[in-house]
């Protein structure tokens, strides 16, 4: 059920293949088939994460409290284009996440200066194919897939400053759920009726 909580996506970079790879290899056969347009295998996922070239392309990520990767949208750029590939788990959908890291997504591409994105999906992706229409993406149908693509307008200094704070809250996120991680542990190691002896 969507809920009101505001999500925000973190960028990734090769320290974070290990959540990607845990992440990507929780999608079941239906979802692969989904986001790659075949059923990859787990060697196959593990061999895509590997192949993710972050100096070229980019990926942001929103995650639970315990760093788990919920929802992921890989950036593939090429000059002036760019391709999306988003994943969300299934137990987390219905939420937001989905709409954010493609609104995350879009406003670094138009930062970037990439002048169009694309979304490659199969004509049964309802939930993919919904959110394409509702942001204005021009759907091209070729046999059993279709392309939606999106031109996208130049970048403002509104959209520089608001990447800008986006990215900042993101961090100071990532940090608040670091340290509560720690004091957790900490209290797990030393209980409160251990105070005193
Ligand atoms: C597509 C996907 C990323 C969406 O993620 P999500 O977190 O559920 O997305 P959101 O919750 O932000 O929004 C989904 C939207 O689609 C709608 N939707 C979901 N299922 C739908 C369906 N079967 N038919 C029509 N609309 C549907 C939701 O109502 C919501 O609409 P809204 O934005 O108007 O509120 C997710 O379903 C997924 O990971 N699918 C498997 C991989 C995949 O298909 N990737 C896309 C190809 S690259």
């Amino acid at each position: 059920m969507r809920t009101n909580a505001v999500f925000f996506a973190r960028p990734l970079c090769d320290i974070d293949k290990q959540s990607l790879r845990v992440h990507f290899l929780q999608l079941d056969a239906a979802d692969r088939h989904l986001r790659f347009g075949s059923t990859l295998n787990d060697s196959a996922v593990l061999h895509y994460v590997d192949g993710i070239d972050f100096e070229r392309d980019e990926v942001y990520a929103i995650s639970d409290d315990a760093q788990n990767i919920l929802g992921v949208v890989h950036i593939a750029v090429t000059g002036r284009e760019a391709e999306l590939g988003l994943s969300v788990l299934a137990a987390t959908r219905a939420q937001g996440i989905g709409n954010a890291l493609f609104e995350r997504a879009v406003m670094r591409l138009r930062n970037r200066c990439v002048r169009e994105v694309l979304v490659r999906c199969l004509h049964q992706n309802a939930a993919m194919m919904h959110l394409a229409k509702k942001y204005g993406m021009k759907i091209e149908q070729d046999g059993t897939d279709r392309e939606a693509r999106l031109a996208l307008p130049a970048a403002t200094s509104g959209t520089y400053m608001l990447e800008w704070l986006q990215d900042r809250q993101a961090n100071y996120i990532g940090k608040l759920q670091n340290q509560t991680r720690f004091g957790q542990s900490m209290l797990a190691a030393f209980p409160a009726g251990r105070a005193d002896s």
